[in-house]
């Protein structure tokens, strides 16, 4: 018995060394998934929105509206090589990709494209999400496939869609994300900036509507759902807060409420081209009103718009064409946009809710130039000199 005994203990010690050894030498995890978002011990929390891509398939693959000059030295491989430009330098804590990440007419392998177009965002194991654009299924994998790959890849918080609306839902590629107070501070089990992913689809498949696709009715149901449920939650103890947390909704195809702005109009930023928006107004922008929590909504699609224009309270935003492959603007640089929100420091020292919101773009310029910082929310009203 004894022997037996000792044999035994002598395994579970055999057992547990190699569940330690096991457990050192695990991969990082590849879903981020379940894991949680919260603001950095400097009270900010900074998000890269990368717009159009347009990635195909790397070096053969050339560059559209650059200088003759640049064409023969000119590949998605200068896409990749600015966003790990801009990712080493602003060091975001999120990484937001808002469709069309890859040009499917062009592309020979969807996979492989996908795979090089994520590459800086995985290699920097920074936080990262995507939704689709109207062209990144014209190769071979259709929007669900495509999302059902994204979100298999490292470090991403992308999700297919919310497992409480996935039966009802449009699209492919809708979530949220709820981005926690700083750690170990009394709001770190509280959402204080709540994102909003959405699958602006591809085509109108209405015969008699021609043109882009729409933010449909359950998309805005799950939306009304999923924002009434934050602010009960942002209400309620522990640490009740008052009103509701800002939110931000990105996705690709602009509303058509973004045609109301022209480059005077706008905030800061140029418009270049028409809004391609949908042929009917679905009522988003409404919804988001008649709810009040979102501020700012990031789209992509028009690559040479790159402003922010505000209505009703809310900002409306072109992040601006990132990749070379994408049309562009021969002279014009390729851009980024970044959104910082940074939190109120309250009496005691400790970290509160948001105060303020702000953004600027990065051009892929020598020194990676900042231009168009500006306001897009504050919470309290400026106190000038404090
Ligand atoms: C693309 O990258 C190459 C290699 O770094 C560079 O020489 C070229 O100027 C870049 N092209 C553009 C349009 O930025
Ligand atoms: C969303 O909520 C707003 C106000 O709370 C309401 O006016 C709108 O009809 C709702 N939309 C949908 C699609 O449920």
């Amino acid at each position: 018995m004894a022997d037996n005994k000792t044999k035994t203990s002598l395994f579970d010690f055999f057992l547990l060394s190699m569940f330690l050894v096991g457990l050192c030498l695990a991969p990082v995890p590849s879903s981020a998934q379940g894991q949680k978002l919260s603001f950095g011990l400097n009270g900010q929390f900074k998000i890269l929105q990368v717009a159009d891509m347009h990635y195909a398939n790397g070096a053969s693959t050339w560059c559209k509206d650059v200088r003759l000059s640049q064409l023969f030295q000119c590949s998605d491989l200068n896409t990749t090589a600015f966003m790990t430009r801009v990712i080493a330098l602003e060091k975001p804590d999120l990484i937001v990709f808002t469709g069309d990440n890859i040009y499917g007419y062009d592309v020979k392998d969807a996979v492989k494209s996908m795979d090089a177009a994520f590459a800086p965002a995985i290699a920097s194991k920074i936080p990262w999400v995507a939704v689709l654009g109207n062209h990144d299924q014209e190769s071979k994998l259709t929007r669900q496939e495509l999302m059902n790959y994204i979100v298999k890849l490292p470090n991403t918080f992308s999700q297919v869609n919310p497992p409480e609306a996935a039966h009802y839902i449009d699209g492919f590629g809708n979530y949220n994300l709820e981005i926690h107070g700083v750690a170990e501070s009394s709001l770190q089990e509280k959402s204080l900036l709540n994102l909003y992913f959405l699958d602006s689809g591809d085509y109108s498949s209405v015969p008699s509507i021609k043109g882009y696709d729409w933010i449909k009715t359950s998309q805005q149901l799950w939306y009304n759902q999923t924002s009434k449920r934050l602010q009960r939650e942002y209400n309620e103890e522990p640490s009740p807060q008052q009103g509701t947390a800002p939110g931000l909704a990105y996705f690709h195809i602009p509303l058509p409420e973004f045609a109301n702005f022209d480059t005077k109009s706008a905030t800061k930023g140029v418009r270049q081209e028409a809004t391609g928006s949908a042929k009917i107004n679905s009522g988003f922008f409404t919804t988001l009103v008649a709810r009040g929590d979102v501020k700012s909504v990031f789209v992509g699609h028009d690559h040479v718009n790159d402003f922010c224009g505000e209505l009703q309270g809310v900002n409306l935003c072109y992040g601006g064409g990132f990749g070379y492959h994408a049309y562009g603007k021969t002279g014009w640089a390729r851009r980024a946009r970044i959104v910082v929100a940074d939190l109120n420091k309250k009496g005691t020292g400790s970290w509160g809710d948001i105060k303020s919101i702000q953004t600027w773009k990065r051009l892929d310029d020598e020194q990676l130039s900042v231009i168009d910082a500006q306001m897009l929310w504050t919470n309290s009203p400026s106190r000038s000199g404090v």
